[in-house]
């Protein structure tokens, strides 16, 4: 086996103190994670990098968690964290909440994969299709990413066209990224428009025209900075799309926790077609996608013209079980109305103190996701951030790290159910006091 490289994260900011402020912030972390260190080293001899999904690369090296109960992880070195980060929104339950872990157990038992039909997906089907009011028929995946690729691959074949429409800066999983370029993109024909700006969107729609198989979109940017399109914008892009006769594919993979809806309930806005995935599986593996009934339905395969539709893990029984529970007996409409508003007034009161603090640091987002921006205003579009942002970025993820609070390197927060209000309060005050403490910094990187 070759020997495994030395960590190599380069800092790239221009400004010395940044440098300096990072570096040691860097040579703390390491010194205060060595077990999280050697493990890292270890993996990096099999796994490229020493993982297997992208965005749980953070520099120096990622922590490596050891357990984790309700809204805590604890990692191999024994550190103990507040857990915003919410497993980017598919840990909304917490972790090992009792009544999952309890359905999962008594499932255990019954045998895990039959090769069949199971109750438990009726079920969970019938309940998504309850409460999800564009979705009249649906199918099982095992991502959200899946869920995408087979919800385009649907709108092509049934519009018999060939192209798809994206929003910059969005992202619907690893073969459909479109934050920048992304060689691994699926080969689809595709074209992008700008976030929130519906007068260029209805041109480039209408350009295409009876090229366009379908547009997808985040209702709100959730990767991409948390940052939710204008209602205007969607209605727009739901009339656009409809004159020339192509579909509209709401992407709620992450939103479909806002409100007991989703956004597309939100807004009252009926999308062609719509995908789900991360919380709706109780915590297992998960994707789905669904919508119009005379879509959907070439699925059905007693039909002489069915389409297939493959997965061994479509049913699965952990994901099954664990999802109906999850929506069924924790994730009701009364609590995601209630979880919605919490997060509001959480996010509002953390706007509220940093703009005491008079420095361009911003939050935006929706409800129980938001996500921290450097910068002059808060974003209303994907943007391509200044040199030296990610560095302040890792400077002010460490930093927070040695305090014990755990969010995305990329400034995302997501709450999840056993989350308090004094947790939040604590959150919100250590990232005050260490945004107060790198403010000369932030201003440096940030000016114009
Ligand atoms: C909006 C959105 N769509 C799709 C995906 C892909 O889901 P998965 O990671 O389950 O493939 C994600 C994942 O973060 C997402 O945020």
């Amino acid at each position: 086996m070759s020997s495994v490289p030395a960590i190599t994260e380069t800092i790239e900011s221009d400004s010395t103190m940044l440098s300096a402020l990072l570096k040691s912030e860097r040579d703390l972390y390491t010194e205060n994670n060595p077990n999280s260190l050697a493990l890292h080293r270890k993996a990096k001899a099999a796994l490229p990098g020493g993982n297997t999904r992208t965005v749980l690369h953070y520099s120096p090296f990622p922590i490596t968690v050891k357990r984790a109960q309700g809204a805590h992880i604890v990692d191999v070195d024994g550190h103990q964290y507040q857990d915003f980060l919410g497993e980017y929104t598919a840990g909304l339950y917490g972790h090992s909440h009792p009544k999952i872990t309890q359905a999962l157990t008594r499932a255990l038992s019954d045998g895990l994969t039959f090769g069949s039909p199971t109750e438990q997906e009726g079920r969970l089907g019938a309940l998504i299709c309850e409460r999800f009011p564009a979705v009249e028929r649906l199918r099982f995946c095992n991502s959200g990413t899946e869920a995408n690729v087979l919800a385009l691959s649907s709108a092509r074949a049934h519009t018999g066209r060939t192209d798809i429409m994206v929003v910059d800066g969005s992202y619907h999983g690893g073969v459909l990224t479109f934050v920048g370029d992304n060689p691994l993109n699926a080969p689809f024909p595709t074209h992008r428009i700008p976030f929130n700006d519906l007068r260029t969107a209805t041109e480039t729609i209408n350009r295409v025209g009876g090229r366009l198989a379908a547009l997808i979109i985040e209702p709100m940017i959730g990767a991409g900075g948390c940052i939710p399109a204008d209602a205007d914008f969607l209605k727009g892009l739901r009339e656009a799309t409809e004159a020339v006769g192509a579909l509209l594919l709401f992407d709620e993979v992450m939103t479909s926790r806002h409100g007991p809806n989703g956004l597309h309930g939100m807004y009252g806005l009926r999308p062609d077609l719509i995908t789900f995935g991360k919380y709706l599986g109780g915590g297992m593996s998960f994707g789905a996608f669904g919508g119009r009934a005379d879509i959907l339905d070439r699925f059905d395969p007693s039909r002489p013209d069915a389409w297939p539709h493959a997965g061994t893990f479509n049913n699965n029984v952990f994901s099954m079980t664990a999802g109906l529970v999850g929506l069924g007996e924790i994730y009701t409409p009364e609590v995601a109305q209630t979880f919605f508003a919490q997060g509001e007034r959480r996010r509002e009161k953390l706007a509220e103190s940093l703009s005491g603090l008079q420095l361009p640091v911003h939050v935006t987002g929706m409800g129980s996701m938001m996500a921290l921006h450097f910068g002059l205003k808060a974003p209303r579009a994907p943007y391509s951030p200044p040199p030296g942002y990610s560095d302040l970025c890792e400077l002010v993820h460490l930093k927070m790290m040695a305090k014990g609070q755990f969010y995305a390197r990329r400034g995302m927060i997501n709450l999840s159910l056993p989350v308090t209000d004094s947790m939040f309060e604590d959150f919100a005050s250590d990232l005050i006091a260490t945004l107060d403490m790198c403010s000369d910094a932030i201003v440096e990187t940030v000016s114009p």
